[in-house]
């Protein structure tokens, strides 16, 4: 038996490995230690000279013992992390389903215009006059927001939906002040199938928050919001298309019932890829609505948190929009960082972050736009919509729907019936997805419906994609029904590890590396 270095032997968690090799590698396929455990702190990749002497002024706060930074020259570090790249999952590789995430492919245009020196290599402190380009950028992606969405005004400065949902939200408390009203409307309406944002930003406001029950259909209905309307109500913050891939039919009454009661309407604009292009949000009645520009737009997500969650406002809420927003005077564009240098009809609620957002995603985003064009956006909700439904009529046969078999719109929502008696659970399923070589679905969300898979296929699978992914799923429905009931529970059996106990990961994770030591304190 060939001895291997304890690194290799990856003895704190279980290889989902059947197939055992001497080195725990498969094929090329390389089991990855820590890089603690393969690096020292005597190795530099490199060279520097021996400091001179200096008489320390840390006044006998001088650190003891090495630190226990692993040391690596310049090839063992690029393998480390090449091959920690190869474990990676993305959209690049393959399809990736996650209903509601929008994982779409991001078009390499966008990187390449992001990367254009005068936008990659700006600095957020230069002066106004060397970045008129980036700010004419930043008023050009504003216009383009408002006209698909039809709405006043627009804060670009959010960096994510959640932070979005915050600012719409603080406008509309700003409203309410202005109208003195905020020390008594104190209740915001969240629909129960909701994202957990949703409530989540309403209570970090101080705002109660009431759940409206949606029909049997899987919507709202108006009659449920009035029966909830009192002059307690701030506001209503509602999913369109909301998380059950439906389309909200009763939205315009929903926002006339509010309107008319002195609350609000605010859309938790997520799944605005399902209808870019082919219906304005204004023209619905709503007043805020964040639109994430990963998801819409094509943006990557990550790098620097979800991307970027511009929030439009309507005419009742424009006039609170945080600063920093762009103004175009003759041919020269100015940030308007203070209530002061605002007009007269401006009252900012303030600022939420430092600058003035994420430029590298308006760079990304306004290219997508552009590069589609109105109709090529329209087409995408359409293909969007297409591909979902696609996916829905396949597997109508083998998987159950909440709501029944009817028309869904980016997102088709499958419940866990399907598998009742098999002994195969949501999540079972979802691993065994793994084993087949797809990324899962979203699973048990949203969280009204038993053992929920989400399956968002965006439009830029192919058929022939989407074909692969519904027969691997018609496959695995088949085995759950004919109790082949260890291809699940032990799933995934081919991945680099076994199944994690996510509760454990999660209630008790280990964040500090402890054993073995690093090799230079032994
Ligand atoms: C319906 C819905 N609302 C809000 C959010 C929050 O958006 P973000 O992740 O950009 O903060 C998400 C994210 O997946 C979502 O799906």
């Amino acid at each position: 038996m060939v001895e291997m270095p304890k690194a290799f032997t990856a003895d704190r968690m279980e290889v989902a490995s059947e197939a055992q090799t001497f080195t725990g590698n498969r094929a090329l396929a390389i089991e990855e230690p820590l890089i603690f455990e393969i690096g020292s702190s005597e190795t530099c990749g490199v060279d520097f000279e021996e400091p001179e002497e200096t008489e320390s002024r840390l006044g006998g706060l001088e650190r003891r013992e090495p630190m226990g930074l692993p040391g690596l020259s310049e090839p063992e570090a690029i393998r480390h992390y090449v091959r920690l790249s190869q474990k990676n999952y993305s959209i690049d590789t393959g399809i990736f389903p996650l209903g509601s995430c929008t994982m779409k492919h991001n078009p390499r245009l966008n990187e390449k215009m992001a990367r254009l020196p005068g936008f990659g290599d700006i600095h957020p402190l230069q002066p106004e006059n060397t970045v008129q380009g980036a700010l004419a950028l930043m008023e050009e992606l504003s216009r383009w927001l408002l006209e698909l969405t039809g709405m006043e005004a627009v804060a670009l400065s959010p960096k994510a939906g959640a932070h979005g949902e915050l600012c719409g939200m603080v406008a509309i408390r700003a409203a309410l002040e202005d109208r003195g009203e905020a020390g008594t409307r104190r209740t915001v309406l969240v629909p129960d199938s909701a994202h957990g944002t949703n409530p989540a930003t309403a209570a970090l406001l101080g705002f109660s928050v009431k759940a409206v029950e949606a029909r049997a259909d899987g919507t709202v209905s108006v009659e449920a919001v009035r029966d909830r309307l009192g002059p307690d109500v701030a506001a209503m913050m509602l999913t369109n298309p909301n998380t059950c891939g439906l389309f909200e039919s009763e939205i315009v009454e929903i926002a006339a019932a509010l309107h008319e009661a002195g609350a609000y309407l605010y859309c938790d604009g997520a799944n605005f890829n399902a209808i870019a292009g082919k219906v304005r949000p204004g023209d619905l009645g709503i007043d805020a609505m964040h639109i994430n520009l990963h998801k819409t737009f094509s943006t990557p997500h990550g790098g620097g948190g979800p991307g970027a969650g511009p929030v439009v406002l309507s005419k009742a809420l424009a006039p609170f929009a945080p600063v920093p927003f762009v103004v175009k005077e003759g041919d020269r564009y100015r940030l308007i960082e203070s209530a002061d240098a605002a007009d007269e009809n401006a009252h900012p609620f303030g600022r939420l972050v430092a600058f003035h957002g994420q430029m590298g995603m308006f760079v990304r985003a306004l290219t997508y736009m552009m590069s589609h064009g109105a109709d090529g956006i329209r087409q995408a909700s359409e293909d969007a919509v297409l591909n979902a439904n696609y996916v829905r009529a396949r597997l109508r046969d083998v998987l159950s729907q909440p709501f029944g078999d009817r028309p869904c719109m980016h997102e088709v929502l499958f419940d866990d019936r399907f598998l009742k008696g098999t002994g195969v659970s949501t999540l079972d399923f979802a691993k065994a997805l793994i084993d087949e070589g797809f990324h899962p679905m979203t699973v048990y969300f949203p969280l009204v419906v038993s053992g929920a898979m989400l399956v968002e296929p965006t439009e830029s699978e192919s058929k022939q994609s989407l074909d692969q992914f519904i027969g691997a799923i018609r496959s695995l429905a088949d085995a759950a029904k004919s109790r082949d009931g260890a291809r699940f529970t032990s799933a995934p059996r081919f991945a680099p590890r076994k199944r994690l106990d996510e509760t454990r990961a999660a209630r008790d994770p280990i964040l500090t590396y402890r054993e073995p030591l690093p090799r230079a304190a032994e």
